[in-house]
């Protein structure tokens, strides 16, 4: 079985320039539960003016805590600081998602921090979520490549990732933020994660920039990797990562798993009716050529 982290209404909308209804959000988030996903991140308690779109997140979490706490999915938040933390947990958040990178340059723009200083933040952070027994998930951006430095050297990240143990995080989700790394590269810097840590423990998060996000999963899946980050329709972005498109597609990676024999629990059907709602709520075609075909011929 592969975990399939989907990450559609917070990753995938975070970048995108026409605000959405919250009930828009809801709808989506309520199909996606429906499809089958087991892990659907819901918003992010960030500072508004930095992500208009995810201006509306109390409302959109408490709105999914009354009504779909109960179907057995986890609705992890993502959360910058202990200010965002602070709310989160006042709304009943259960899982969190902290976040840094292996570059200054990026984090700066990101979150107004070097590396080190989203460390300290992300202490106070974990240190509260561990009295609260709130789960927390880390984020490693610009893993393989960054926009402002380049290509990143390997040991970067794994010193970022080993922090982040070290934190308490359950499980490091490995960011291709801009979409810029080749099956090569992941293939070796997987080898020298999982030297370091147990391999159920990492997850890998691609984005498609450059149409390498399929390979790329794949290789990840010779070297073991079983959790993948992916985002319905292929929404996505990076608001602070030019030229960044969008999260691998769910349905992609579904198409991909199920060809190999691997199981996801997705319903395929239900998953497309909920991509194909909230990309007309958004007025844009997908980026999953899956999705695509299937929209248009009806079959798998
Ligand atoms: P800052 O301006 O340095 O914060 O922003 P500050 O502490 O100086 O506070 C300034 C104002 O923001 C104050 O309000 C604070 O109260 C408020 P004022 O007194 O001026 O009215 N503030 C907040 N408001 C709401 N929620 C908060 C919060 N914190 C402070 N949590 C900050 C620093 C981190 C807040 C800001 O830069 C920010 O919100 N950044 C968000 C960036 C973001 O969401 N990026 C996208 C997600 S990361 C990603 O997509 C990558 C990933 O997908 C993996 C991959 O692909 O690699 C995860
Ligand atoms: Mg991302």
């Amino acid at each position: 079985m592969i975990r399939i982290v989907e990450v559609g209404p917070r990753d995938g909308l975070q970048n995108e320039k026409s605000i959405l209804a919250t009930e828009d959000k809801f709808q989506f988030i309520s199909a996606l539960a429906d499809s089958g996903l087991k892990s659907i991140e819901v918003t992010s308690f960030v500072k508004a003016p930095a992500i208009p779109q995810m201006a509306d997140a109390n409302e959109l979490f408490s709105k999914v805590k009354t009504e779909l706490f109960d179907s057995g999915v986890s609705f992890p938040c993502l959360v910058p600081n202990l200010k965002g933390y602070e709310t989160a947990k006042k709304l009943g958040v259960k899982e969190i998602a902290l976040f840094t990178a292996t570059s200054d340059s990026f984090t700066k723009k990101n979150i107004n921090a070097t590396v080190d200083e989203s460390f300290e933040r992300m202490r106070e952070v974990v240190e509260e979520a561990k009295k609260d027994k709130i789960m927390v998930r880390g984020y490693v951006s610009t893993a393989f490549g960054c926009p402002y430095e380049g290509t990143m050297d390997v040991k970067k990240l794994i010193s970022v990732t080993k922090r982040l143990f070290e934190l308490g995080v359950y499980e490091v989700s490995v960011g291709d933020t801009i979409g810029v790394a080749i099956p090569m590269q992941v293939r070796s810097y997987i080898r020298a994660l999982k030297s370091e840590f147990p391999i159920g423990k990492l997850a890998m998060h691609f984005h498609d920039t450059r149409g390498m996000a399929l390979t790329n999963i794949y290789v990840s899946l010779e070297e073991g990797i079983t959790t993948f980050d992916s985002s319905a329709g292929g929404l996505g972005g990076c608001p602070y990562a030019k030229g960044a498109t969008g999260n691998v597609a769910t349905e992609d990676v579904w198409y991909l798993l199920q060809s190999q024999g691997l199981d996801t629990g997705i319903d395929i059907a239900k998953l497309a009716e909920a991509s194909r709602f909230i990309l007309g709520k958004l007025g844009r075609p997908t980026e999953s050529k899956f999705l695509k075909a299937y929209l248009s011929t009806g079959k798998i």
